[in-house]
Parts: C-alpha cells; sequence; structure tokens
C-alpha cells in the first residue's frame, strides 16, 4: 500500500552535514520526495510532534536538543514507506543500531542524556499523517 512517512534530520545530523547522505538514502532505496524543507522547531511544535513522550525522564533533553539548530523535515512516500524507513533508519540506540542503517553507519552515543540519533521515522500511519499535518500543514490528508 502507498503510504507517506515524516522523516526528520536531526539538529545533530543538519550539524554533521549529514542531511545529503539521508536523502541519499531515502531516494536509492526508491522512495519519492514529496516535500523537505529546512525548518526551526519551536517548542509548541515538539510538544505535539513529541505528545507521547512528554513527562518521560527524556523529554526536557529531547526538546533543548531537537531546539539546538535546524532540522530537515522531508516526507517521503512509497510501498510500505513507512516501515522501510524504520528499517534504514535502524535501532534507536545508535551504539547497537546495525551496520548498513542510518544510525549503525553513522551515529553514536555522545554521553548525553538523550539519544542524538539523527533521524526519526514516524511509526505508524496514524503517527505519519498527525506528524505530516504538524510540519507541512499544505500537504495534511
Ligand atoms: P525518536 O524515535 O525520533 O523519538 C523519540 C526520541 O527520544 C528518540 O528518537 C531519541 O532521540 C530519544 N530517546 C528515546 N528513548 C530514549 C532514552 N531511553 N534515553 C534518551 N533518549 C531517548
Amino acid at each position: 500500500m502507498t503510504q507517506r512517512t515524516l522523516i526528520l534530520v536531526k539538529p545533530d545530523g543538519v550539524k554533521r552535514g549529514l542531511a545529503g547522505e539521508v536523502l541519499r538514502r531515502i531516494e536509492a532505496k526508491g522512495y519519492t520526495l514529496a516535500g523537505v524543507e529546512l525548518k526551526q522547531a519551536t517548542e509548541a511544535l515538539l510538544e505535539k510532534h513529541y505528545e507521547e513522550h512528554v513527562g518521560k525522564p527524556f523529554y526536557q533533553p529531547l526538546v533543548e536538543f531537537m531546539l539546538s539548530g535546524p532540522v530537515l523535515a522531508i516526507v517521503a512516500e512509497g510501498e510500505r514507506v513507512i516501515e522501510g524507513f524504520r528499517s534504514l533508519a535502524g535501532t534507536t540506540d545508535p551504539t547497537t543500531a546495525a551496520p548498513g542503517t542510518i544510525r549503525g553507519d553513522l551515529g553514536r552515543d555522545f554521553g548525553l542524556k538523550v539519544q542524538q540519533n539523527i533521524v526519526h521515522g514516524s511509526d505508524s500511519v496514524e503517527s505519519a499523517e498527525r506528524e505530516i499535518a504538524l510540519w507541512f500543514p499544505h500537504l495534511a490528508s
């Protein structure tokens, strides 16, 4: 089934000059780019984006990290792109993410309170549509 997903190159990825590499991997896998925009997040946007994490111990460090610089927001399209991109991204902890994945190849632990893991990808059809509406209101379905 053709899907859309919301991908973010987080501030660590943008600062390290990895935005192009993430776009390259998305395109090399055969997904289509439907939206790409460099954005500075706001606290209000992040509170909605990370609504399931509000109150967790890493929430405040996560918000500070996500405000620390611009993110590259991407909407990608394709058959089963939601699970496909999460597979490209690798597991949350970059230290143990499998080699071959974005996090496994390019990320590591910097000893901070939050996992700086280069990318975000929506985890379900419902969160993809919710997150696309937040980051790209003009692409909301
Ligand atoms: P992401 O999957 O994009 O969304 C939630 C983010 O919170 C996650 O990436 C990590 O950056 C961060 N995160 C998740 N779990 C932890 C944790 N246990 N400790 C620190 N940061 C975390």
